[in-house]
């Protein structure tokens, strides 16, 4: 079981496809944090979620402080996704059952002081010369691998959400 948690993205784009992917790989809780006042979904947001949001649990936390409080009480394992030095490659990472998976904002990343508090770091291995991959696509990686030794997926369900 997964949560996805943003923190502080900015481009609608990367949060409505995030959403999309979120709800395609099996998502449960969608987080928003770091967001004063509240996140809300514009238009465009729901362009490129394809409105997905509704099916999503959605919750936001201003203070990450808050967000780890509540990730403990409900016994759910933070990991970071991010490059850092000392992050595990994501094919040798086996998830915890409950996991929160942590993706940073468009320019800046994650907040070393965030970093510090999760329980894993993970990085999507790169090979060309890139400093890094677009969020809403490291997102998908990261929920592809997260389910690939689920036995417990399903086929597709295509008359669940109409999708194009
Ligand atoms: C575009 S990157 C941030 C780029 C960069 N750190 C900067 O200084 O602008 C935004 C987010 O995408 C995710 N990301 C991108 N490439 C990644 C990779 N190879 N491994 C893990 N996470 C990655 C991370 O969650 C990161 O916080």
């Amino acid at each position: 079981m997964f949560y996805t948690v943003l923190h502080q993205l900015v481009d609608p784009r990367n949060i409505g496809m995030i959403i999309r992917s979120h709800v395609a790989f099996g998502g449960k809780g969608f987080i928003f944090s770091g967001y004063d006042p509240p996140y809300k979904f514009s238009k465009k947001n729901k362009a490129y979620s394809r409105s997905l949001e509704k099916h999503c649990i959605a919750q936001q936390f201003a203070k990450s402080d808050d967000l780890f409080e509540w990730l403990k009480n409900e016994d759910i394992k933070s990991v970071a996704i991010e490059i850092t030095k000392e992050a595990v490659l994501l094919p040798e990472f086996v998830f915890p059952e409950k996991c929160a998976i942590i993706f940073g904002k468009e320019s800046g990343g994650l907040p070393d002081e965030l970093i510090e508090k999760c329980d894993y770091v993970v990085k999507i291995p790169q090979f060309g010369n890139i400093g890094s991959m677009n969020v809403a696509i490291s997102a998908s990686i990261v929920m592809y691998e997260l389910n690939r030794n689920n036995k417990d997926i399903k086929d597709v369900d295509n008359k669940m959400y109409s999708y194009s």
